[in-house]
C-alpha cells in the first residue's frame, strides 16, 4: 500500500490502479491492477493468455505509456497479424517507440541478462512476459557479479532434475527484475489443459501479487476468467465467462 509523507504525516494513500483493457475485468477489480504489481495470467494452450497481454499493451499505448512485450515466439509478425485480426493494432505505436516486442531467444545462454538489460533500462510502465514457463525450467547461465557468488551454491545436479530451489532461484530472478524496474506486469505461465494448479511451476503464483486463471470448457463451448488472488483487491472468485472476438476478450 502506498505511503504518502506530508508535512511529517503519513497517511495511507489510494491504491493507484491500471486499467487491463479487457471490457468487465476492470470493474471486477475496483478499477484495474494495483500499479507495480506483478499478475500471472495462467491457462491451458489457446486459453487466451496471448490476447490477454495484446490487450493489456493495448490499453498502455491508449493511455499514452511505455510499454515492453517480451515473448518466446520468434515470429514477432505471427503474433501481431493475431492481434490486428483482434482489431488490435501496434504498428503505429511500435513506430513511435512506446510499445517494444522483443523476441527471447532460449537458446541464448545469456538470456536472462538481455531480457532483464531491456525490463530495467527501458523505463517501461507496461511489461509483458509472455510465457515464463520455459524460463523457469531451462540452466542458469548469468554474468552478473552480485548473482554469481549465489549460483556457485547450486547444486548443478539439481539444475537437470528441475529442482525446487533452482526454479525457484529463476523464478526469483525474473519477478525482482520486474518489481526493481516499478513496471506494472502480466506474465503468462502455461498449464496443461484440465489443470488445477496456478502455474507450470507451482512456485510463479506465491511470487505474483495477482493471479488470474483462463480456462476452457469445450462441453459448454465455453471459455472462462476467474480472478484467484490480486493484493489490496477485494474481488470474486467466481469463474466469469468469457469470449474472444472483435477487440480481443471481454466478460459476458
Ligand atoms: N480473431 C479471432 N476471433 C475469435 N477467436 C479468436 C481469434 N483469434 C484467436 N481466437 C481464439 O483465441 C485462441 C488463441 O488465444 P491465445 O493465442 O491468446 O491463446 P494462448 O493461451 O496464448 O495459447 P498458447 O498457450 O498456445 O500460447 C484461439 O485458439 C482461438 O480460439
Ligand atoms: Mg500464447
Amino acid at each position: 500500500m502506498a505511503l504518502i509523507q506530508t508535512d511529517n504525516k503519513v497517511t495511507v494513500g489510494k491504491i493507484e490502479r491500471v486499467k487491463t483493457g479487457i471490457k468487465g475485468l476492470d470493474e471486477l477489480l475496483s478499477g484495474g491492477i494495483p500499479k507495480e504489481s506483478i499478475t500471472l495470467v495462467s491457462g491451458p494452450p489457446g486459453s487466451g493468455k496471448s490476447i490477454f497481454c495484446y490487450q493489456f499493451i493495448a490499453q498502455g499505448a491508449e493511455d499514452g505509456k511505455r510499454c515492453l512485450y517480451l515473448t518466446l515466439d520468434k515470429k514477432i509478425e505471427g503474433l501481431l497479424l493475431q492481434a490486428s485480426e483482434l482489431g488490435i493494432h501496434f504498428e503505429s505505436a511500435i513506430q513511435t517507440g512506446q510499445v517494444k516486442f522483443v523476441f527471447l531467444n532460449i537458446n541464448k545462454k545469456l538470456i536472462y541478462e538481455s531480457m532483464i538489460n531491456e525490463i530495467l533500462s527501458g523505463n517501461y510502465d507496461r511489461v509483458v512476459l509472455d510465457s515464463i514457463t520455459p524460463l523457469s525450467e531451462m540452466p542458469i547461465y548469468v554474468n552478473n557479479p552480485e548473482f554469481s557468488t549465489e549460483s556457485n551454491t547450486i547444486d548443478h545436479d539439481e539444475i537437470s532434475t528441475g529442482n525446487f530451489p533452482v526454479r525457484r532461484l529463476h523464478l526469483h530472478y525474473i519477478m525482482s527484475a520486474l518489481e526493481t524496474a516499478k513496471c506494472t506486469a502480466v506474465v503468462t505461465s502455461e498449464l496443461p489443459s484440465g489443470s488445477t494448479s496456478y502455474s507450470r511451476d507451482g512456485l510463479s503464483e506465491f511470487l505474483a501479487d495477482g493471479v488470474i486463471i483462463l480456462s476452457l470448457d469445450p462441453t459448454m463451448d465455453r471459455r472462462k476468467l476467474a480472478v484467484m488472488k490480486m493484493r489490496s483487491t477485494k474481488h470474486t472468485l467466481k469463474p466469469q465467462n468469457i469470449e474472444i472476438g472483435k477487440g480481443g476478450m471481454q466478460i459476458i
